[in-house]
């Protein structure tokens, strides 16, 4: 096939700003190799919410369904956070990641040659990481029951949550982090709370079990408190990460700034079936937001993501990772990833950059 459907979700704060740019690169990459890719622009989070007063409207859902691949930019804001929980934009965002099924999220921690300065870790412990976090993103306390608000026997107000998973949610996230590091350094490190949480217990239970069909892969386990430390103190230790949804996205967000930005980190996610979602770790960013001042590096790398794991056209994943590095090689910088001697430019500068890079491609 040499034609696909993408919907492209831009939501709130930069994430339209780094949307818009991440769409072109997208565009020109996927005609380089021959495919043609026809956009569609829907509703979601904040945006939704105060044009058609839901976060997460049926049409998107439906349009994002039936597309091959899906690009979201961030979501939320000042503006709606103190909405009821649904009328959340951040609702919205689990609401289509579960309504889509896309259990398995990949969160890659690369650390670019160029950027090694940009780190606000010692040259010698961030060069060369290029770590995978297999996040569990449709499961665990995100969506467990109960939750809610109550009262307790003093009749003090209570806020409660559940923190609960299947063997069948652990053994599918499992295999697919098997998977992976079996097509990377062959290591893989799952992350819980195992001395303290049955959730856990059970977790490193089925992990363990799993393990028992990737005879070529070495596994190892790790508390979630010393896994945050050890990532800033050694990361190179790692190889692939397995975790749980709310670890994963917290060790996430922490790994990001081994590489010198959350701005750099992309990620898929992806279901048994049916279309990925790609977006970046970030969020919308609302202090910088509308200042055209957001990297969009990470977005970008996530339309790459969409083309290597959403539609399998990795060569032209490819370009967009070399044009990437060639941006980078040119000197340009958005001000998260700035250091003395590069090139201070915004947001659509960058994408210009990366455009310039991707059509002296051959
Ligand atoms: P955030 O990721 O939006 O921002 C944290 C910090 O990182 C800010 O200083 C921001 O300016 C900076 N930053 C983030 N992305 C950047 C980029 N591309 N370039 C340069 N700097 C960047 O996290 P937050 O401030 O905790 O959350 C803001 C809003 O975003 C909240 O409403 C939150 O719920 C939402 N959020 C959404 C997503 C998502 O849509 N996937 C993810 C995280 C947070
Ligand atoms: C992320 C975000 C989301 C999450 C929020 C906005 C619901 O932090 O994508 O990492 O916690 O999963
Ligand atoms: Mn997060």
């Amino acid at each position: 096939r040499s034609s696909y459907g993408i919907t492209l979700l831009p939501g709130d704060g930069i994430g339209p700003e780094v949307v818009d740019v991440a769409k072109d690169v997208l565009f020109v990459a996927g005609a380089k190799e021959g495919v043609e890719l026809r956009f569609q622009e829907m509703l979601m989070g904040g945006a939704a919410l105060d044009a058609v007063g839901v976060p997460l409207p049926d049409e998107t859902l439906a349009a994002a369904r039936a597309s091959d691949g899906i690009l979201l930019g961030a979501i939320g804001g000042y503006k709606w956070d103190n909405n009821e929980k649904h009328l959340k934009p951040e609702t919205g965002l689990l609401d289509i990641r579960s309504g889509l099924g896309v259990f398995a999220n990949l969160r890659p921690v690369t650390v670019f040659p160029q950027l090694v300065d940009a780190s606000p870790l010692k040259k010698e412990v961030a060069e060369g990481v290029d770590i995978m976090v297999v996040r569990e993103l449709t499961g665990g306390i995100y969506f467990g029951k109960p939750r809610g608000f109550g009262s307790n026997d003093k009749g003090e107000e209570t806020g409660f949550n559940t923190e609960i998973y299947s063997v069948s949610e652990i053994d599918r996230i499992a295999r697919v982090a098997f998977e992976v590091a079996r097509k990377r350094g062959g290591k893989l490190c799952s992350v819980d709370k195992a001395n303290v949480l049955e959730a856990s217990m059970l977790w490193r239970k089925r992990v363990t079990a799993i393990a028992s069909e990737f005879p070529d892969v070495e596994l190892s386990h790790m508390f979630v408190d010393n896994a945050a430390m050890q990532l800033v103190r050694n990361p190179k230790q790692f190889d692939t990460i397995v975790t749980n949804n709310i670890f994963g996205d917290i060790l996430s967000d922490e790994a990001s700034m081994i590489t010198g930005s959350i701005g750099m980190l992309s990620s898929a996610s992806v279901g048994e079936s049916g279309p990925g979602l790609f977006e970046p770790i970030h969020g919308s960013a609302p202090d910088i937001a509308g200042q055209d001042k957001a990297n969009p590096l990470a977005t970008i790398l996530s339309a790459a993501m969409l083309l290597k794991y959403g539609l399998g056209v990795e060569n032209a994943a490819k370009r967009i990772e070399t044009a990437v590095t060639q941006t980078l090689d040119n000197g340009f910088r958005t001000g998260d990833i700035y250091s003395p001697g590069t090139t201070l430019v915004g947001c659509k500068r960058m994408g210009k950059e990366v455009l310039k890079a991707l059509e002296s491609q051959k």
